[in-house]
């Protein structure tokens, strides 16, 4: 371990119940990475929590920890230390990875920064895809919920197009809207506007601004001014750490 590494921070957090209007609560999330050069440790005790309905912006210089602190709460990689509850579970201690996976499917929407589309599949068969792999919805519901998906990111007329032939902006609400197809309490992007111009990134912002509006909460990872202005709270990591929280 680091030798930087704040005292051990599972012996000294007691976790307490997670408060009810809490969507995430973090306790002491520590994350090393083992190399053939030894370790590094990218997050070094965060203690956060999230409540529900808000919309979050997390900013931070490259390399500071935020794409890993999202792994962290997705669940698609696991800290080193800490606990990590979310919508009261427990997400770590409480499931297996199978049902870690599953539980992903159906209560995290995720949207990468490169969208991840599956290339050989229509918009509308990539966004059916995470109900058929979530198996939320009656099979014979899924096509029409996935184009009213489509139809709220503004996309019903490119359904049958493959990711190819729409613009990056395009595939990128794409994602979106697949991440939203299984109505997830919480969304988390990762970068989800940064390969876009800024006419596309704000219809994004302005569809994440009503999601939250409408009690979904949601973490964003941006660069961006222009859009942390746009959110509700604003969370800044440096080196592994929480140094700037600020509601509006
Ligand atoms: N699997 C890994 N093995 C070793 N080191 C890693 C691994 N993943 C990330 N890191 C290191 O952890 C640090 C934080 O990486 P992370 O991707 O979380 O940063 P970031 O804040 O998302 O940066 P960016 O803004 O460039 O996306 C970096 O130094 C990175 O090299
Ligand atoms: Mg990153």
């Amino acid at each position: 371990m680091s030798p930087s590494l704040p005292k051990p921070v599972m012996n000294t957090i007691q976790p307490p119940m997670s408060t009810p209007e809490a969507m995430i609560d973090m306790y002491g999330i520590v994350k090393t990475f083992k190399n053939a050069v030894g370790e590094v440790t990218v997050l070094k005790g965060i203690n956060l929590t999230i409540y529900r309905g808000e919309f979050v912006s997390l900013v931070g210089k490259s390399g500071s920890g935020k794409s890993t602190l999202l792994n962290m709460i997705t669940g698609i990689d696991h800290p080193t230390q800490g606990r990590m509850v979310i919508g009261g579970t427990d997400i770590y201690t409480d499931m297996t990875e199978s049902q870690r996976s599953r539980w992903r499917g159906r209560n995290l929407g995720i949207v990468f920064q490169f969208f991840q589309l599956l290339p050989m599949l229509t918009l509308l068969e990539n966004v059916m895809l995470s109900m058929d792999f979530a198996d939320m919805y009656e099979f014979e519901e899924r096509p029409q919920r996935a184009l009213e998906m489509l139809k709220l990111v503004g996309l019903e007329t490119f359904a049958n197009k493959l990711p190819a032939l729409v613009s990056t902006g395009q595939q990128q609400l794409a994602a979106i809207a697949r991440a939203l197809a299984c109505d997830p309490p919480l969304l988390v992007a990762d970068e989800p506007t940064g390969n876009l111009d800024s006419r596309s990134a704000n219809t994004i912002i302005d569809l994440f601004e009503e999601l939250s509006r409408r009690g979904k909460t949601v973490l964003m990872v941006t660069h961006d001014p222009s859009l942390t202005s746009r959110t509700t709270r604003n969370i800044t990591i440096a080196d592994g750490l929480i140094v700037g929280d600020s509601r509006k």
